[in-house]
């Protein structure tokens, strides 16, 4: 009889010296580790702490979520729902999509659990997550791309278009980014947009064989879109292509005009910016992107979307909201060095023999419960490789343990920038830090609140 077992057993050898193929992640895809991942942390931590003070409350979807929601929402004549999508069919044969964006599953969710009943208006949610867009990968652009976003449902006061554009640009600054801009326009209501697009048609029809074939299917069905087209906008007749904001009835123009007053209350940097149409259908009214002086590509965008609530099957609700591109944001960030993020720790211990290290251990526990960062050596190393070890790690101190000082309940410890040494007594470590370090580790503190009071560090 022939051993499959053993087979088995033959075939990982030999696999083992051909050399088993490594797998790569998918394209478009990344992964966060060391200072990336540390940045990433970072952002999130001051994104939490903005939110709080806003009184937004956090928010978690589906990752995946019905094909139809997003068909419905988003728009069926868009490029994401159209080209980007990752659609497939679950073991239940139902039609499912992995989400290429936040809005749609909070607009669901705040419908299905009958948010518009239970809470006060306006509900104030924000949320952080992965989306999946299947888009030619380069660099800011991914097929598995992070965002995180706020959704206001249950207001349509020109006060809270503003409140939401000052977050986004808020915390923007609060990273560092003081040179954000936000770009803003108007798409006014129904009536103001239908008179555009028919304006928008008329001015095109002559130059419909010269157009792109994606602005020409735009021409059919959504004009707008010509006009942030990549390809065709540098066209000399698209200087005097029709200006929405020409076209914004009464109340629309009264909104925007609003909106813009309590931004300069605000004082929230903003160009308004006829070009801003957005690429996904549910938009009216505000419209805007977030973008800095040195990226050609939006950190962040949103706006007014009064109808997707009851496109979705809900009560007529007027929302808006924002998502800013958290991987576009930390490569920004870590590209000007402004992120604020500690890369060094408060001590290391070392050691050599059994009885050391159980004072490693405990004492490591201490300080680390105290608030110090602490880091000690696990795989046997040398006390050589040991010292190397912990300027890897930028280390403050260097906590020195040896059995005849642990005898006499001492420990040596090393100022690992001014290569001072002393012996104190381990009792007193938690006492010796909290004078040594704790004022180091309060003054980043205290810089990282100038952040988030708003003080102008470049201006
Ligand atoms: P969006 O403009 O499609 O809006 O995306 C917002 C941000 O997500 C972009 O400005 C960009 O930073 C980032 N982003 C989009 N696609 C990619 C990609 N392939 N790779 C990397 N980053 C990307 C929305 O998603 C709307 N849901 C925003 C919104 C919320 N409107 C109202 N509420």
């Amino acid at each position: 009889m022939f051993d499959f077992s053993n087979r088995k057993i033959y075939c990982i050898i030999t696999d083992r010296k051909k050399g088993i193929k490594m797998i790569s992640k998918p394209k478009g895809t990344v992964d966060l580790t060391d200072k990336l991942a540390r940045t990433w942390k970072y952002v999130e931590e001051v994104i939490d702490s903005c939110m709080e003070k806003y009184n937004y409350n956090y928010i978690r979807t589906p990752i995946f979520e019905s094909t139809e929601l997003f068909h419905r929402g988003i728009g069926d004549s868009t490029d994401i729902v159209t080209k980007e999508t990752y659609d497939f069919k679950d073991r239940g044969d139902r039609s499912i999509t992995l989400r290429p964006e936040g809005t749609a599953g909070v607009v669901r969710s705040y419908i299905e659990n009958k948010m518009y009943g239970t809470h006060n208006l306006p509900v104030k949610v924000y949320y952080n997550g992965t989306m999946y867009r299947y888009e030619r990968p380069g660099k800011g652009r991914y097929r598995e791309l992070s965002q995180y976003g706020v959704e206001v449902m249950g207001s349509s006061d020109p006060m809270m278009d503003a409140e939401v554009i000052s977050l986004a640009y808020n915390i923007n600054k609060m990273l560092g980014l003081t040179d954000t801009v936000v770009h803003i326009n108007s798409l006014g209501d129904k009536e103001s947009r239908d008179k555009y697009r028919e304006a928008l048609k008329e001015y095109f029809k002559p130059h419909l064989d010269d157009l792109c074939d994606d602005c020409k299917e735009r021409f059919v069905k959504n004009p707008l879109r010509i006009i942030d087209c990549k390809v065709d906008s540098n066209k000399d007749y698209f200087k005097d292509a029709p200006n929405i904001l020409d076209y914004l009835n009464v109340e629309s123009k009264e909104h925007f005009d609003k909106v813009c007053e309590y931004l300069d209350l605000l004082e929230v940097k903003y160009e308004i910016d006829p070009k801003i149409v957005r690429g996904l259908d549910y938009y009216n009214h505000t419209v805007f992107e977030l973008c800095t002086l040195n990226n050609n590509l939006a950190l962040g965008g949103g706006g007014r979307y009064n109808n997707l609530v009851s496109m979705l099957g809900g009560p007529k609700t007027p929302c808006v909201g924002y998502a800013v591109g958290l991987d576009r944001l930390v490569d920004e960030i870590i590209s000007r060095d402004i992120d604020n993020v500690r890369d060094d720790i408060d001590a290391f211990i070392m050691y050599v023999n059994e009885d050391e290290k159980k004072n490693a251990i405990y004492l490591a526990n201490e300080l680390r419960m105290s608030g110090f960062v602490v880091e000690t050596e696990y795989t046997k190393r040398s006390l050589k490789s040991q010292f190397k070890r912990a300027d890897y790690f930028n280390s403050k101190y260097l906590i020195l343990l040896n059995s005849d000082d642990l005898n006499e309940g001492l420990i040596t410890i090393k100022n690992n920038k001014t290569k001072e040494e002393e012996k104190i007594m381990m009792e007193y470590i938690i006492y010796y830090f909290d004078e040594h370090i704790s004022d180091d580790n309060l003054s980043i503190e205290a810089d990282f609140h100038n952040h988030e009071e708003g003080c102008d560090c470049d201006e």
